[in-house]
């Protein structure tokens, strides 16, 4: 059965698309079977992953207005060895109409549960911000990875992203289910001045052994290759970018073993 990971902190742009294609990558070229799940309705996810959004006959959208099922809105990418459930600008409209739908909050799960069996890691790519979108992702998963972007403030909000997943982990409860912390990510490390390191420094002494050893360094190279729709992965496999998520896939693996 496989594991659903929300990578998620609602604070924007620290690296949680970043993480979701190129962990992904990582995780498929290991032998893993992956499946990424967009759930933002900016869809960078799936531009960076190379997908032609006009052509979707499905994406996370359907799953959500409950107009198809996970298995119809997949897209197989042979080329990079895994699967990807797609998301659309219309994703936006998704909040507003689930207003006063009972199970608002748990269609996600739902339709997460019935590919779960084909897949050996689920990886739900969030939005920046903790409404139903999100709750729907943290009520989906097992656990959840938690980037964090190496520069000031960047501990800010994180109190109310914990706050949000100990509410879930106690909904959960109720239904004999878990929600724990994978993993906090430190992302972007730029080696030529102090901040990043202040900030390694803050975050471990706040969630010790709950940080990656493995830290993502601050790589041209990472934000070039999503440009050609391609993980740094597969586009510079040699760069420290990649190298970066390599090492962390090794070491989500391992700790799940
Ligand atoms: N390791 C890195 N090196 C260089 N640039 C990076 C790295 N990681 C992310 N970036 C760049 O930083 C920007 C923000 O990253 P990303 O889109 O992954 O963040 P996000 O948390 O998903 O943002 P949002 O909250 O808007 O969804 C992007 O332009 C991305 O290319
Ligand atoms: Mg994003």
């Amino acid at each position: 059965m496989g594991k659903i990971i929300a990578i998620s902190n609602q604070k924007g742009g620290v690296g949680k698309t970043t993480t979701s294609v190129n962990l992904s990558s990582a995780l498929a070229q290991l032998g893993k079977r992956v499946c990424l799940v967009d759930i933002d309705y900016q869809a960078n996810a799936t531009t960076n992953l190379g997908v032609n959004r006009s052509n979707l006959l499905h994406s996370s959208t359907d799953i959500f207005m409950s107009q198809a099922q996970a298995k119809e809105a997949l897209l197989r990418l042979p080329k990079l060895g895994l699967d990807i459930i797609p998301a659309k600008f219309d994703l936006s409209n998704v909040e507003g109409a689930l207003i006063g739908d009972d199970n608002k909050n748990y269609v996600l799960s739902i339709a997460l549960e019935s590919i779960r069996d084909e897949y050996d890691y689920i990886l739900i790519d969030c939005p920046p911000s903790l409404g139903l979108i999100t709750t729907n992702a943290l009520i989906a998963a097992d656990s959840v990875l938690i980037p964090v972007q190496c520069e000031f403030l960047a501990m800010d909000g994180l109190t109310q992203l914990l706050n949000t997943i100990r509410f879930i982990q106690n909904k959960k409860q109720l239904s004999q289910k878990e929600l724990i912390i994978e993993g906090v990510l430190l992302t972007m490390l730029d080696t030529r001045s102090n901040v990043g390191y202040e900030v390694i420094s803050e975050v471990k002494t706040y969630f010790r052994e709950k940080v990656f050893k493995t830290i993502i360094p601050r790589n041209v190279k990472v934000a070039v290759s999503s440009s050609y729709g391609l993980p740094v992965t597969e586009f510079s496999p040699q760069s420290k970018g990649s190298q970066g998520y390599k090492s962390l896939a090794k070491e989500l693996v391992e700790n799940n073993e």
